[in-house]
């Protein structure tokens, strides 16, 4: 006998009546996703779907350019985003939005011209924009951008008019910037040993050219209690200085450190 239940089937922003019956479950569109694909779903605990013309399609992309695979991510609030199985945001005792929330708060009041490096799922420029007059945001991958095309939580990437979404590395991007271009900077860049350029010394200097005598960058390190954060946080702390940043503070709960211009 065929029934209703209430789902939500854009990764937990909406809710939605669907039908089961026989053949499997009726979407409000019309179109029915059958049994053995609604196993087949499933049984990917960590996977996400979407549903096109009856064919279910994992959200998963292979890489070109840094020959990996990503694939989106449920979690108990926003996706996030596996970067050849590793998660691109913190999701143990936490998820990516409370994440990204930790990291935001590091840089209130967020208003001016804001800096994201790394769009990534684009969850802190979308946040930065909630009070930023403008936020502008670099992405080395196009098929990064194209996850965030399909994840209903990184649309308003593509909607908001205040954030500006760039292709580009961001270590080259940034030389075209002016003096004092930004009031805030947010440089949430993948692990040392994956972009190492992006905590280097030359990196450091162009962060500290761009932004305004007064402005704050928050710098995502990694976990500061843990041997491996606390060694990279002593080379990172020590060359924002060097790089003429004037005051550097551990934020333990948001996994990086405040620079301050
Ligand atoms: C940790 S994620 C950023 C997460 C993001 N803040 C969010 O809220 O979803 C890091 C991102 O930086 C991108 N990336 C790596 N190297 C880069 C570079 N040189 N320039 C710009 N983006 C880069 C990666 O492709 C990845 O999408």
């Amino acid at each position: 006998m065929a029934r209703t239940v209430v789902v939500s089937l854009d990764l937990g922003r909406t809710k939605s009546e669907i039908h089961i019956g026989d053949g499997g479950a009726v979407f409000p569109d019309g179109q029915l996703v059958g049994w053995e694909d609604l196993e087949d779903i499933n049984q990917h605990e960590v996977g996400c779907f979407t549903v096109d013309s009856g064919r279910i399609w994992k959200v998963q992309l292979y890489s070109e350019m840094m020959s990996r695979i990503y694939s989106l991510m449920p979690t108990s609030g926003p996706p996030t985003m596996l970067l050849s199985g590793i998660p691109m945001h913190r999701i143990k005792d936490t998820d990516p939005r409370r994440d990204t929330l930790a990291k935001i708060k590091t840089l209130k009041p967020v208003t001016g011209q804001v800096l994201d490096t790394s769009t990534g799922l684009g969850y802190t420029a979308i946040e930065a924009a909630k009070s930023a007059e403008k936020v502008i945001t670099v992405e080395i991958d196009p098929a990064v951008l194209e996850i965030c095309g399909i994840n209903p939580w990184s649309h308003r990437l593509f909607e908001d008019k205040r954030i500006e979404s760039r292709i580009g590395d961001v270590f080259e991007e940034i030389t075209h910037f002016e003096d004092a271009a930004f009031s805030r900077i947010m440089h949430d860049p993948p692990t040392i040993s994956l972009a190492g350029r992006l905590y280097s010394a030359e990196f450091y200097e162009q962060l500290v050219r761009v932004l305004a005598p007064g402005g704050r960058l928050f710098h995502y390190v990694g976990d500061l209690t843990s041997r491996s954060g606390r060694r990279t946080s002593r080379g990172v702390v020590q060359r924002l200085k060097d790089a003429g940043f004037r005051r550097v503070i551990p934020r333990k709960e948001a996994f990086g450190v405040v620079a301050y211009r």
